[in-house]
C-alpha cells in the first residue's frame, strides 16, 4: 500500500503520517526532510536563501521521482507539491491513493500562529492568497478527502484506515 498525504501547511501531515505508519505497519517518507537531506541545509529559510522557491519545487519534482517506484509507504509531502501535477504522476505510481487533508484556513492559521519555520506563511494575507490558489488543486487530485479540523492527528489516521480498508 501506498498513501499519498497532501493537504496546505498546518495541516498535520506529519504527525497524521506518523500514526498512519504504527496503524499500516510502513515507513514515513517526509518529503522537507529529505529536502533537508539534499540540500545539507538545517531549516527551509535556509533553502529558500540558497535557490529561492524555485529550488524547493525542482527537489520536490526530484524526490517524487524517486519516490515513484516506492510501493510501500506513507509519504508526507510538502504543502506546495500539488503545484506540479508531475509530481502527483510519479508519486502516484505503483497503486499510490491520494488522501487530501482537508482543513481551513482559520484553523491553518490557529495551529500556526507562534510557529515561524515556514518561509510561506509568514505574511498572513499572502499565506490565504496561497490557500485559496491551492484549495481547488488539492481537491481536484485528491483520491480520498478526510476533514481534518477539530480532530486529533489520531482520529485522521484511524479514518484514513478505515477509508482505505473498508473502501
Ligand atoms: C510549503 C510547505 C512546507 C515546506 C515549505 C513550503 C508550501 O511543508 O515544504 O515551507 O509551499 O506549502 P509543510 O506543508 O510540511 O509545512
Amino acid at each position: 500500500m501506498k498513501l499519498i498525504l497532501t493537504g496546505f501547511m498546518g495541516s498535520g501531515k506529519t504527525s497524521v503520517a506518523k500514526h498512519l505508519s504504527i496503524l499500516c505497519q510502513l515507513p514515513v517518507l517526509e518529503m522537507d526532510e529529505h529536502v533537508l537531506l539534499k540540500t545539507g541545509c538545517a531549516n527551509m529559510q535556509q533553502v529558500f536563501d540558497q535557490g529561492g522557491e524555485l529550488r524547493l519545487r525542482e527537489l520536490e519534482i526530484t524526490l517524487s521521482r524517486e519516490w515513484s517506484v516506492a510501493s510501500r509507504a506513507i509519504i508526507s509531502t510538502g504543502g506546495g507539491v500539488i503545484l506540479n501535477k508531475v509530481n502527483l504522476d510519479y508519486l502516484k505510481q505503483g497503486n499510490g491513493k491520494i488522501i487530501f487533508l482537508n482543513t481551513s484556513f482559520k484553523t491553518i492559521a490557529q495551529r500556526l500562529a507562534n510557529d515561524n519555520s515556514r518561509p510561506l506563511f509568514n505574511n498572513i494575507s499572502e499565506a490565504q492568497g496561497h490557500y485559496d490558489f491551492r484549495l481547488p488543486l488539492y481537491l481536484k487530485y485528491a483520491d480520498h478527502i478526510v476533514d481534518a479540523d477539530n480532530k486529533s492527528a489520531t482520529e485522521v489516521a484511524q479514518e484514513i484506515y478505515h477509508t482505505v480498508h473498508h473502501g
